[in-house]
C-alpha cells in the first residue's frame, strides 16, 4: 500500500436529507482517503452507508458541504466530465447487477461499455484486444474455465467475482464496494473479500468498502468509518484493535434505540440459532439414550 499525493477522496461537511424525508440522511461527514487506502465504512441499515458511497461517484448530490473524488469536485461535475470520472471509479454492489442469460465473458465486457461508442450485441461486437482483456481478469478472480457459461449458473460468490472482473475492465484508480458480500456464505465472503483486498495491493486501488459485519471489517480494512444515523462516529486505523474493542464499536456505532433493537434482534438470531442447535444436539442424545435404553431385540 502506498498513501501518496493527492488524497482520493475528500468530503467536507457533507449532508444529504432525502426529498421529502425529515432526518438527513447523512449530516456533517468530513473526512479524507488517501490514494491506496484500504477503508471499511462500517454501520448498521440506514446509518447512511450506501447514500455516502453514491456521492463518491456523482449517483447523489449533496445538499450541503463538498465531494471531492479523485481530484474532481462530484457536485458540480456533470455530463462528459461525470461520464469520465465515473470511468475512473468501480463500483460493485451487494446484488452483483450480472445480466444473468448473458455468458460470463459478455458480462465482463460490459465493464468496457463506457470507453466504446454505441450499443454492444454479443461477443464478437467487442474488440479482441478487449476480449482478451476480460479473459485476463477472468483469469485473475478464478474463473476463467467459466467464461462461456451463463451468469445465471454460477454461485453468488463466483457471481461477485465475476463482477469484480467487470469493474477491473474499467482499470477503476477508486473501487468502490457497497456490502459486496451480505448475501454470500461467510466462506465465500472471505474469498470475494480477500481478492478485493489482493487486487487493491496489485494495482495500487483505493477501496471504500461497506460493510455491517465488525469482525469482517476488523480483519480486511487499513481504517474503519462507523457511521451512526448519518453522522461519523468513529474513524480509527484497524492495526492493534482488540476483539474486545469491537464490542465497544458496537456500541458507539449504535446508541439510538432503533440501532440498538437491531443489534439485539441480530443477537437473538444467533442465540436462536445456537439454542435450536443445542436441543437438536440434546434431542440426539436423548434418542441415542432411548434407543440404548430399549437394549437388543
Ligand atoms: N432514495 C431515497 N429516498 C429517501 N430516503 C432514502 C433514500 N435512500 C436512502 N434513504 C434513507 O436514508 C437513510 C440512509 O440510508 P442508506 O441506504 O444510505 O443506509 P445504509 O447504511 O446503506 O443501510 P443498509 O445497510 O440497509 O443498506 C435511511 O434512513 C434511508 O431510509
Ligand atoms: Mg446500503
Amino acid at each position: 500500500m502506498t498513501i501518496s499525493g493527492t488524497p482520493a477522496v475528500r468530503i467536507t461537511e457533507l449532508g444529504k436529507t432525502y426529498p421529502g424525508a425529515t432526518n438527513p440522511a447523512l449530516s456533517g461527514v468530513s473526512l479524507t482517503v488517501g490514494t491506496g487506502e484500504i477503508v471499511v465504512l462500517l454501520g448498521l441499515s440506514g446509518s447512511g452507508k450506501s447514500t455516502l458511497l453514491r456521492h463518491l461517484n456523482g449517483l447523489e448530490t449533496p445538499t450541503s458541504g463538498s465531494v471531492e473524488s479523485l481530484g474532481t469536485d462530484v457536485s458540480t461535475v456533470t455530463g462528459r466530465g461525470l461520464r469520465e470520472l465515473r470511468g475512473r471509479i468501480g463500483f460493485i454492489f451487494q446484488q452483483f447487477e450480472l445480466v444473468g442469460p448473458l455468458t460470463v465473458l459478455e458480462n465482463v465486457l460490459t465493464g468496457s461499455l463506457a470507453t466504446l461508442r454505441g450499443p454492444r450485441v454479443g461477443l464478437w461486437a467487442y474488440p479482441r484486444a478487449l476480449r482478451e482483456k476480460a479473459l485476463g481478469h477472468l483469469d485473475r478472480v478464478g474463473l476463467l474455465e467459466r467464461a462461456y457459461q451463463r451468469a445465471d449458473k454460477l454461485s453468488g460468490g463466483q457471481q461477485q467475482r465475476v463482477a469484480i472482473a467487470r469493474a477491473l475492465m474499467q482499470d477503476p484508480e477508486l473501487l468502490l464496494a457497497d456490502e459486496p458480500v451480505a448475501s454470500l456464505d461467510p466462506e465465500s465472503s472471505s474469498q470475494v473479500m480477500g481478492l478485493i483486498r489482493e487486487i487493491a495491493a496489485e494495482r495500487d486501488l483505493t477501496v471504500v468498502c461497506s460493510l455491517h459485519q465488525v469482525d469482517l471489517a476488523l480483519g480486511w480494512g487499513d481504517r474503519i468509518i462507523g457511521l451512526r444515523s448519518g453522522e461519523v462516529v468513529l474513524d480509527t486505523p484497524t492495526e492493534g484493535l482488540t476483539k474486545d474493542q469491537v464490542m465497544e464499536i458496537y456500541g458507539r456505532v449504535a446508541v439510538s434505540t432503533t440501532e440498538l433493537t437491531a443489534i439485539e434482534t441480530e443477537l437473538a438470531e444467533v442465540r436462536d440459532q445456537l439454542l435450536s442447535e443445542e436441543m437438536r444436539k440434546a434431542a440426539r442424545e436423548r434418542n441415542e439414550q432411548d434407543f440404548a435404553d430399549e437394549g437388543p431385540a
